[in-house]
């Protein structure tokens, strides 16, 4: 699908629709809607005097143009209340254009802008557009046919001189988006069909494409290396882990430093501690931290921002066999602290210990951590919001500042240092289960002991990855959350 920008007027425009975004409660229409209008003779304006189309967000309308103007079609989306509208709204009313005029069949649309239109509100229309045509049908080979894509959408703005900031904006959101998609695509993806080496390989591509640095630490170097957390939960599969760094090194001087970190379990069973097989089939998703470190890797590639940004990847099955490790083995993490394993299916932990572990080489200001890490979190906050723990509060500040911005919402929960009894171990440093309660935090209590020496926060992203509703350009399964949020971050990054 082709998204380009240009000066001109929709009325001549050769597309097989016309969409316009309308404001609820206006009295009178204004701009192209009104051109529109007075072309066909009132019948926008009847629309509203009806009553059947109010300007309500999301709401949809279709006329047909009979001549009036080179388009066959008109579709209008409704924006909600004018004081009301943020980039998020538009994402929300962008999606929904697009995917009704996609359904009806029709392969083009142009949308005029209204003059002035704010950059983040192009690139949120842009993401709203490509975010809401997103289709997993890797695995469909049947009824092709039936499937309804579009081609192009066109882009008008009224004069030249908003044209250079148009077109820069659409790009920018083109690259968010296909970061998200990229780990939408991912997490989607059969365990079969993404395996940690298939991850790996991945990785390189995207590498290879924006410029990005990547390294792949394989099972032999991994032990070497004492990443023995990462190589106990992989010893139980007959897939080999590996490690992924992947490394955006910006032009210029040597900038600070900041590190994103993925839980890329390829498919959790639980391990010995077995999963039940009611919905394990999700646990192929157990891997959208590492998606959502991929995607925003790759969109950081392409739009190069000021700022190391180092992307690590800890990638495992987690599988029963007779080789698997059991509840009460010990393992030494990459930093040397010893682990109490009390149950296997707290492998996201595990991984990431020995990934934080690794991150303090990089001497970084910032380490921030997505794993679908906990049940709990999808208990205590649904699929709204992500679960945000951390040691520092100038970056949880930041994050939440990202989260705002990109809608990918976030909601503190506390880190005391009371809570750091429950993983006491008898036998080991630490043990990798809390005492059942917080469960979330449990789970950050345990990864604090691994992030030390630098500012750390950790994104439990178990409700938010996967079965979010209600919004219209999020579709069932994968969400690709965080992928944005963390390019959002890296653009915004100020030491
Ligand atoms: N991958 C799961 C968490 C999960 C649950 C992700 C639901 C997405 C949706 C994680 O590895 C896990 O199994 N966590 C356990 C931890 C427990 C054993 C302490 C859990 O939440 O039950
Ligand atoms: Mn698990
Ligand atoms: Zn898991």
């Amino acid at each position: 699908m082709i998204i380009h920008a240009k000066v001109g007027d929709f009325k001549t425009e050769r597309v097989d629709a016309i969409a316009f975004g309308i404001f609820e409660g206006g009295t009178s229409l204004d701009g192209a809607p009104q051109a529109a209008d007075a072309a066909m003779d009132g019948a926008i304006g009847e629309l509203f005097e009806s009553g059947d189309f109010k300007g309500e967000l999301k709401q949809t309308s279709l006329l047909y143009t009979r001549g009036a103007i080179a388009a066959p079609r008109i579709g209008l989306v409704g924006l909600g209340k004018s004081e009301n509208f943020n980039p998020e709204k538009a994402r929300q009313a962008a999606a929904k254009i697009a995917q009704s005029i996609r359904d009806l069949g029709a392969k083009t649309f142009a949308i005029p802008l209204p003059p002035d239109t704010p950059e983040g509100i192009i690139q949120a229309i842009i993401e709203g557009f490509l975010l809401g045509l997103y289709q997993f049908n890797l695995h469909k080979t049947q009824d092709l046919d039936k499937i309804k894509a579009l081609e192009a959408i066109t882009i008008i703005v009224d004069d030249e001189d908003s044209l250079p900031a148009a077109e820069q904006a659409i790009e920018i959101g083109e690259i968010i988006a296909q970061g998200t998609i990229l780990a939408r695509d991912l997490s989607n993806q059969p365990a079969n069909y993404l395996t940690p080496t298939m991850l790996a390989d991945k990785a390189k591509t995207i590498a290879d494409t924006t410029g990005l640095k990547c390294e792949i630490l394989e099972l032999a170097e991994l032990k070497e290396k004492g990443f023995g957390a990462l190589v106990g939960v992989a010893q139980g599969s007959q897939e080999e882990p590996r490690f992924i760094i992947l490394e955006h090194i910006p032009d210029g001087d040597v900038q600070d430093s900041v590190v994103y970190v993925g839980k890329g379990i390829t498919f959790d069973s639980g391990g010995l501690s077995l999963k039940p097989s009611r919905g394990m089939d999700e646990m192929k998703h157990d891997m959208s931290g590492a998606a959502a470190v991929l995607g925003a890797m790759q969109a950081i590639g392409r739009l190069r921002p000021n700022l190391h940004v180092v992307g690590l990847i800890a990638a495992t099955e987690n599988l029963p066999s007779g080789t698997a490790q059991k509840p009460g083995d010990v393992v030494t993490s990459y930093a040397g602290k010893t682990i109490e394993i009390l149950n296997t299916d707290a492998e996201g932990r595990l991984v990431l210990a020995d990934a934080l572990g690794y991150a303090a080489k990089y001497d970084p200001k910032a380490v921030i951590d997505l794993a679908t890490l906990t049940g709990a979190v999808v208990t205590a906050l649904g699929h709204f919001a992500a679960g945000l723990l951390g040691t520092d509060d100038n970056l949880i500040e930041k994050i939440k500042h990202a989260a705002d911005k990109t809608h990918e919402r976030v909601w503190q929960l506390p880190l005391w240092e009371d809570y750091d009894e429950g993983i006491k171990s008898n036998v080991a440093d630490v043990q990798n289960i809390g005492d059942g309660t917080a469960g979330t935090i449990a789970g950050a209590v345990f990864l604090k002991k691994f992030a030390g020496g630098y500012p750390w926060a950790h994104l439990d992203i178990a409700g938010t990855a996967w079965g979010v509703e209600g919004s219209s350009y999020i579709p069932k399964g994968a969400s690709g959350y965080g992928a944005r949020l963390l390019v959002q971050f890296a653009r915004d990054w100020t030491s």
